[in-house]
């Protein structure tokens, strides 16, 4: 059963996503992600977002439903706080089972309605303080938080249970299975799970960290005691554990993260690996605590985690045809867009002929705000000397960033 009641008018609704898909077309998912919908119930009945029919959402959606003795026919609102398909991909399907429901969402919202799915009728916009009556001594209220995730988020409130429908904010991959509620996971579920709430939150969320803090900010006022988020836990037992997770992610994009080191590599026959071990065996020595992501073996979704959490990077490649190894190319890239901003970085690698890597490195992170130690580029293998001079190179980049 995938229906879990949080009050007597409240009820979380979920399905879970397994595939091969990628999230968003580029973030893997693994160990799925969940896709959590609402049901509130005063005199009027609302739904508080919905999902994407991957791996049949609509009819483990609809089982929980019909537990409630419901239907999609019965719904008078349909609340839609952030317009990205995985919460709205099913809304032709929905319009079809109920042409009444009023679709309600920020007037930026409504124009992604009309124009992701071309519907014109039974649309309003709500303003940010804006209450909605259910009747029955049940009312939501809605506030905007632009940029969590999409221009036209907004969250939505139900006062009587204290719970807070935070959509992609708060939210995490991985699938939930048979329990939402973050007082059903042992603590070892609980670590999985901020593994990829880190994830999700670096991959999707971390270009709007600024409008995380404003969005905390704004809700202040409310006494939450349940966060509803629309992917992951349902947080009622400790709701501001997941608020502050958020809040220290987002305070990376500040302050450059945690003090630690991201190692990012890539080698072609050896020789920028060999140099790097030295690297890592100064870093240890430091007792700085580090981790090790090779390009292109792993996916950048994981590496991109790491990177954003960690103070320090390593970046190690090779030059490859006068430019950068293309690996490290495609990862800094990334990196860019997320705009991993204000790390400490001391790159090295080894060059065959002529060299090339740092013209097009220094280039791809031209805005990033990195500080760089002196860089260390080696013809071939390095020598004695040149391994001598790399592991003083981690050491001197663990010292910095222990401070
Ligand atoms: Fe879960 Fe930005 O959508």
């Amino acid at each position: 059963m995938k229906m879990y009641t949080i009050s007597d008018a409240v009820c979380c609704l979920h399905a879970d996503i397994e595939t091969t898909d990628l999230f968003e077309g580029i973030w893997p998912i693994p160990r799925g992600v969940s896709l959590n919908t609402y049901l509130v119930r005063g005199e009027k009945i609302a739904l508080i977002d919905l999902f994407c029919d991957w791996t049949n959402a609509a009819a483990q959606i609809r089982e929980g439903l019909s537990s409630t003795g419901a239907d999609f026919g019965v719904v008078d609102y349909l609340i839609l706080n952030h317009l990205e398909p995985d919460h709205t991909g099913w809304l032709r399907e929905f319009r079809a089972l109920n042409p009444r429901a009023e679709i309600i969402a920020t007037a930026k919202g409504i124009n992604l309605v009309k124009s992701f799915y071309g519907i014109e009728e039974g649309l309003r916009a709500v303003k940010d303080g804006e209450v909605l009556d259910l009747g029955g001594g049940v009312s939501l209220s809605f506030f905007e938080t632009p940029n969590i995730h999409w221009p036209e988020t907004m969250v939505t409130w139900e006062p009587n249970s204290g719970t807070l429908f935070s959509c992609d904010a708060f939210g995490s991959f991985g699938a939930l299975g048979d329990r939402v509620f973050d007082d059903a996971f042992s603590p070892e579920e609980h670590d999985f799970f901020e593994g990829e709430t880190l994830r999700y939150y670096a991959n999707i969320v971390s270009s709007f960290s600024a409008f995380v803090e404003r969005g905390v900010q704004k809700l202040a006022g409310l006494d939450i005691r349940c966060v509803a988020p629309s992917h992951g836990i349902v947080w009622r037992r400790d709701p501001r554990r997941i608020m502050d997770r958020y809040l220290r992610y987002a305070s990376y994009a500040r302050d450059g993260g945690e003090r630690e080191i991201a190692v990012v590599w890539g080698s072609m026959y050896g020789n920028t690996r060999q140099g790097l071990d030295a690297v890592i065996r100064g870093i240890e020595a430091e007792g700085v605590p580090h981790s090790i992501h090779r390009v292109p073996d792993e996916n950048v979704s994981w590496v991109l985690a790491d990177v954003y959490k960690s103070a320090g990077l390593v970046i190690a490649m090779p030059s490859y045809e006068y430019a950068m190894f293309p690996p490290m190319a495609y990862a800094l890239d990334i990196f860019r867009r997320k705009h991993i901003t204000g790390k400490t970085v001391l790159r090295i690698g080894s060059r065959g002929w002529a060299g090339g890597a740092k013209k097009e490195y220094d280039a791809a992170v031209e805005g990033l705000k990195w500080t760089h130690t002196e860089a260390l580029e080696w013809a071939g293998a390095p020598t004695a000397a040149d391994l001598t001079a790399l592991e003083e190179r981690g050491r001197e980049l663990a010292r910095i960033i222990k401070g």
